[in-house]
């Protein structure tokens, strides 16, 4: 069955046309029974589903139990996206099993600071990664005939504040950085609604930015579907819709209704720009309405998620060969996660698992609980336990990591650090036993003062409901980590990017930064990381060699092939991801020193070589050109760079792009410099610069001796108004020189 739009916008009335523009509830739209226009229902997720049906008192309570799957920062650990994919797809497959028609997620903001409250939620530091895992996971759950909804757009980058936050951002920045993974989504998977964020964007909320909504998102991205307000980021009704806004959820809203209606009868808001969203509401409620209902295999996801999490956790550091263990016989397992671990964060995504894996539950190692049950609570009994014990043990495994409170949506951490005990007790369990493996159960990055006293450090991330049992394959061996960092871990927070910005409460955030966030700025100021972006160890080791251009020049229009061999050098198989990075010599605004711009994962046996392949394109060089409101490779020298972690790209190469030079628009404040840069030459401007060049004694631009390099830049520097003065021509006459 499929709704007939145009003849229900002929017979909805102007008040039901007004009352369908907000929910009619948390979850649900409102239906239309005279007209068999259906309510559907929406749920969050992203990694995993929080249908709620059950109400006390009129509002919802509790959630149906749900598999939790990897939450999105250890999902895009895996640099894997046919596992985003497979990820999405189940979910979807749970969402038509739950009668869901859109699940909300992926959420896909960058981490402009380590210490977002929700960085868990979100993929990466990294636009490219984020939109390429986004990608697959959107196509996954679309796969099945399920709606989601790309949240939240744009910049909701803290959670203090948030819901009324001003973002400052440039344009370019915004661009490059913080539009660049939704602009993907949109571009290739087509999501079926886009989620706004609660936070202004300079000086506008979200909800009512036409720029950002109307200008960006739909008529250059030529997104179609429905945009809605993040739970509560309704301004004013009338603006949003006049910028294009579709949904407010949740509902219902009588004010806001009234208030449509009163704009359209006074002639403020035209009753085809309310049309508008109405008809696009119903194609979304449409587009569902032959999914058909299906029944799914909840042990089978749970499996899955097991299998998933041994892809996501992240090997950072692997002494003697600590892990694999050989056996549980004489291993000691230190921390209450080891029972009941941490696997997802706080806020709208925290779902009811159908069962929850312990590490304990899956083999038969001897435990301590080392500190207080909280997770940040010290305990001079337990811990002195721990101290005796650890000697005569092959070894320990702490597994620590951050207690639930520490990580949520609504606000952000303060700190690096794991809470206190936890660092004492890896601290003083190292210095009794040198094989400690170190669990980290985290959303973001925290700090270890302990780094370099311990064996082997393993970051599972939150890994979902079957974390314990993954955990326990990783550390026999029967799987290999193979994920790498999709974030940078800092040695300080000092460090950060944002940091004389980020969670100081004001009501205004500044991006002073700018395109700098994460490697890109500990690139560019080669700063020291406690651990690089892209990083990550494996049981094995892999070599790489003959990297390859299909051309050493590259002009607009074209693409370029790189490709690379790998080899499995080790004797066990193993993946590694092959990591591709473009950095410009030379460019007419700053850049980072490298971008991502391609990743591979392969499996390789023992021994085992593959050539492994990537497309470079426009943007693959290009930067947001503000003067030119257009993407811009300009001309110049491509280091092409290729490796296993952002500070570990042994393959190097270059190409030349061969891009226009950027037309320079003259006027008279155009300096000297940039009319040679533009292109340069004409023969007669050539005779003025002479004549200045006259007048600080000396024969030309490029004149030798001394002084020459001064007068020079004073030249280049030099507005062409300026040679009136300096030199006696007036600009009409240097207008001359340029025809
Ligand atoms: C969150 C969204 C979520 C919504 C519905 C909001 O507070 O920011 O991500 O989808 O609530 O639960």
């Amino acid at each position: 069955m499929h709704l007939d739009r145009a003849s229900l916008l002929r017979n909805l009335t102007l008040e039901e046309k007004a009352g369908l523009v907000s929910g009619a509830d948390s979850w649900w739209t409102k239906a239309v029974d005279r007209l068999g226009i259906p309510a559907i229902m929406v749920s969050d997720g992203p990694h995993g589903l929080r249908t709620q049906t059950e109400r006390r008192n009129g509002a919802y309570v509790g959630a149906v139990p749900a598999v939790c799957f990897p939450a999105g920062v250890a999902l895009t650990a895996s640099f894997d996206p046919s596992l985003a994919y497979e990820e999405g797809s189940r979910l979807g497959e749970e969402a038509r099993g739950q009668r869901v028609h859109t699940v909300l997620g992926p959420a896909v903001n960058l981490k402009r600071s380590p210490l977002c409250g929700r960085n868990f939620e979100y993929l990466s530091e990294d636009p490219y990664l984020t939109g390429v895992m986004a990608t697959a996971y959107v196509r996954g759950v679309q796969s099945q005939g399920i709606g989601v909804s790309l949240k939240h757009f744009a910049a909701n980058n803290q959670e203090t504040r948030r819901m009324s936050v001003d973002e400052h951002i440039d344009e370019r920045t915004l661009r490059e950085l913080y539009l660049a993974a939704f602009e993907m989504v949109v571009k290739e998977a087509h999501p079926w609604t886009v989620m706004c964020s609660y936070n202004r964007i300079n000086g506008s909320y979200s909800s009512e930015n036409a720029w950002l909504l109307d200008d960006v998102l739909r008529k250059e991205w030529g997104f179609d579907g429905v945009v809605m307000t993040d739970w509560g980021a309704m301004n004013d009704p009338v603006k949003a819709r006049q910028a294009s806004l579709d949904l407010e959820m949740p509902g219902p809203s009588p004010e806001h209704d009234k208030a449509l209606v009163r704009a359209v009868r006074e002639g403020k808001l035209p009753e085809a720009t309310l049309d508008a969203a109405v008809e696009r509401i119903l194609a979304w409620i449409d587009k569902g309405l032959e999914t058909a209902p299906c029944t799914y295999d909840r042990e089978a996801h749970h499996a899955w998620a097991r299998e998933a999490e041994a892809q996501c956790a992240v090997l950072l550091r692997n002494e003697r060969h600590l892990l694999p263990l050989a056996s549980f016989d004489r291993v000691l397992f230190v921390g209450p996660f080891a029972r009941t671990p941490r696997y997802q964060g706080g806020g709208s995504s925290h779902i009811r698992p159908i069962k929850l894996d312990g590490a304990l539950d899956f083999c038969a190692a001897d435990w301590l609980p080392g500190w207080g049950d909280d997770g940040k609570t010290a305990d001079p009994a337990r811990l002195q336990a721990v101290l005796d014990a650890a000697p005569r043990y092959r070894a320990v495994v702490v597994f620590a990591g951050l207690p639930d409170a520490y990580e949520s949506e609504g606000y952000d951490r303060t700190s690096l650090a794991l809470p206190a005990c936890q660092d004492a007790l890896i601290d003083q369990v190292a210095s009794v036993q040198s094989d400690t493996v170190v669990l980290l159960h985290v959303g973001s990055p925290v700090t270890m003062p302990w780094k370099d006293k311990v064996g082997a450090i393993l970051n599972l991330y939150l890994g979902g409901e079957a974390v314990g049992s993954a955990t326990v394959d990783l550390l026999t061996g029967k799987r290999i980590p193979s994920g790498k960092l999709p974030e940078t871990f800092p040695l300080r927070l000092e460090d950060t990017p944002a940091y004389t910005d980020y969670g100081r409460g004001t009501h205004d955030a500044w991006y002073g930064e700018r395109v700098f966030i994460g490697y890109r700025w500990y690139d560019d100021r080669k700063a020291g990381v406690l651990f690089p972006f892209g990083f990550g160890l494996s049981y094995t080791t892999f070599g790489l060699d003959g990297l390859e251009l299909s051309s050493r020049t590259w002009s607009k229009g074209s693409t370029l092939e790189a490709k690379v061999r790998v080899t499995n050098l080790g004797s066990v198989a193993g993946s590694e991801v092959v990591q591709l990075y473009v950095g410009m010599a030379q460019s007419p605004v700053p850049r980072p020193p490298k971008e991502l711009k391609g990743f591979r994962k392969v499996f390789l046996e023992p021994g085992e070589s593959k050539v492994v392949s990537f497309v470079l394109d426009e943007r693959s060089f290009a930067f947001w050109d503000v003067e030119r409101h257009a993407w811009h490779a300009a001309k110049g020298t491509a280091r092409i760079l290729v490796g296993t972690s952002s500070r570990d790209l042994p393959l190097v190469a270059k190409v030349e792009v061969r891009e226009e030079p950027r037309p320079v628009v003259v006027t008279d404040t155009t300096t000297i410099g940039d009319v040679i840069d533009s292109g340069w030459p004409y023969p007669r401007f050539d005779a003025l610069l002479k004549k200045l060049a006259a007048s600080y004694g000396i024969d030309s631009l490029d004149a030798a001796g001394e002084d020459a390099a001064m007068y020079r830049s004073w030249m280049l520097a030099t507005p062409l108004h300026s040679l009136a003065v300096f030199a006696g021509v007036p600009y009409e006459q240097v207008l001359e020189a340029l025809r």
